[in-house]
């Protein structure tokens, strides 16, 4: 549980969660942070929430009494995004307090009846529509759809320059240090990036082209801080995130990195063979690489470094006349978050009949993911030197390509 003042009369609330799975389904080695902020004019916003998923709304009550805050003393609650990690306390805070207005977007609105029931004040925002606490505090919402949910909006506070944008902008990774980018130095935020990557090919990738248009949105704004409901709050860096952000929207189209993410599955070692002599060829190219064995890696590892590479190696025997289960159960999970247009190369052992690879064939096409593959390499159970030779120039043909 944290504090930190951002400016005059705004103060970030933010709380770690680990040893979850995010949405019960990503699993996030590092944890994630929960950001809410408290803004005072004469009257007091909260801006989305910071428990809800830890279940403990004494977190947040023990961060407001710190701060001097009486719960009955707020007015609005600003909610950017209903998601339950954002929302789900309010369900403990109106027993304690029902005097405010929730402010919410028409889509948030419905999703607010639709998670809590009615019996509560909710005034409807649109773009450009400003909610004045007073003080000099006055808040003004802009509406960015599908950046997570339909019902998403940031709110920005145009005397500090700070937005406020719940999902976006957001990363994985606890935080244990500065809340502000400031306390980091580039080398650190490099290596942090991983986790914002993670997070945004986890959750937010299939909704790439609502954040391009969210951020041509938000260009119009003098944005001084990015103030996120996930990780860091973005201060010297703003241009930098914003421009990240654009990058790895523009990834789902195809050029990514210049990376390439092997994904391999083998029963009994056959196809691990060759998967060997792929890695020696990687190994010796000095290209950036990421390695993932299915089922073992966790789906977000493997979807994050599939994002971020422009190319892409598969290598699964046949099971049953199909793939091996656990790569086509990922392959169809890269499916849905749409990373198109890679260019890839797939090879792998069989016993009698093959299959896999019209498998293989059938995922890409009913997934349209337009990848570009070198000519496959089958081979039938263990791989003789041709069959690796194959394999090598195949290998070294696609990095080549990227
Ligand atoms: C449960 C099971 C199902 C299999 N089904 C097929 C099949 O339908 N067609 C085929 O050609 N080979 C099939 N095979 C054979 C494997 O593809 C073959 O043994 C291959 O060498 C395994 O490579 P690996 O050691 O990399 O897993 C099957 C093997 C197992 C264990
Ligand atoms: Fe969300
Ligand atoms: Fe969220």
């Amino acid at each position: 549980m944290k504090i930190t003042n951002l400016a005059e009369g705004i103060d970030q609330l933010s709380i770690n969660v680990e040893g979850i799975l995010f949405e019960s389904l990503w699993d996030m080695p590092k944890g994630v942070s929960i950001n809410s902020y408290v803004v005072k004019g004469e009257k007091i916003a909260l801006i989305d929430g910071v428990c809800g998923w830890d279940g403990v709304p004494e977190s947040l009550y023990a961060l407001l009494d710190r701060l001097e805050v009486d719960i009955k003393s707020i007015n609005y609650l600003v909610l950017n995004h209903l998601e339950p990690d954002h929302a789900g306390w309010i369900e403990d805070f109106r027993k304690l307090h029902s005097d405010f207005e929730i402010i919410c977007t028409d889509k948030g609105a419905d999703l607010f009846e639709a998670f809590f029931g009615e019996g509560l004040t909710v005034r409807i925002v649109k773009d450009d529509d400003q909610l004045n606490l007073g003080g000099g505090k006055v808040l003004t919402f802009k509406t960015i759809p599908h950046v997570h949910w339909p019902d998403a909006m940031v709110t920005y506070d145009a005397a500090t320059g700070i937005l406020f944008t719940c999902d976006a902008f957001g990363s994985f990774g606890k935080l244990e240090g500065s809340a502000l980018d400031d306390g980091y130095t580039d080398s650190e935020i490099d290596a942090y990036e991983a986790e914002t990557i993670r997070y945004y090919s986890n959750i937010l990738a299939p909704f790439s082209p609502f954040v391009i248009r969210a951020i041509d949105k938000l260009k119009c704004l003098d944005i001084k801080m990015i103030a996120p409901g996930h990780g860091l709050v973005w201060h010297s860096r703003v241009q930098k995130i914003m421009k990240d952000y654009l990058d790895y929207a523009g990834y789902q189209k195809g050029v990514a990195r210049r990376e390439v993410t092997l994904i391999w599955g083998s029963m009994y070692g056959m196809t691990e063979e060759a998967v060997k002599a792929a890695i020696e060829v990687l190994e010796v190219s000095q290209i950036k690489y990421h390695v993932h064995q299915v089922p073992i890696s966790n789906w977000g590892e493997i979807l994050s470094s599939v994002w971020r590479s422009s190319g892409v190696i598969l290598a699964m025997p046949t099971y049953e006349y199909k793939m091996f289960p656990p790569m086509s159960a990922i392959l169809e999970e890269i499916g849905k978050k749409k990373a198109q247009c890679r260019k890839a190369f797939r090879f792998g052992s069989y016993g009698w009949s093959g299959g896999a690879q019209k498998d293989l064939d059938e995922i890409i096409e009913r997934s349209k993911l337009g990848w570009t593959f070198i000519e496959p390499h089958e081979f039938k159970g263990k791989p003789r030197d041709e069959d690796l030779q194959i394999i090598k120039t195949r290998v070294k043909d696609l990095i080549d390509s990227l």
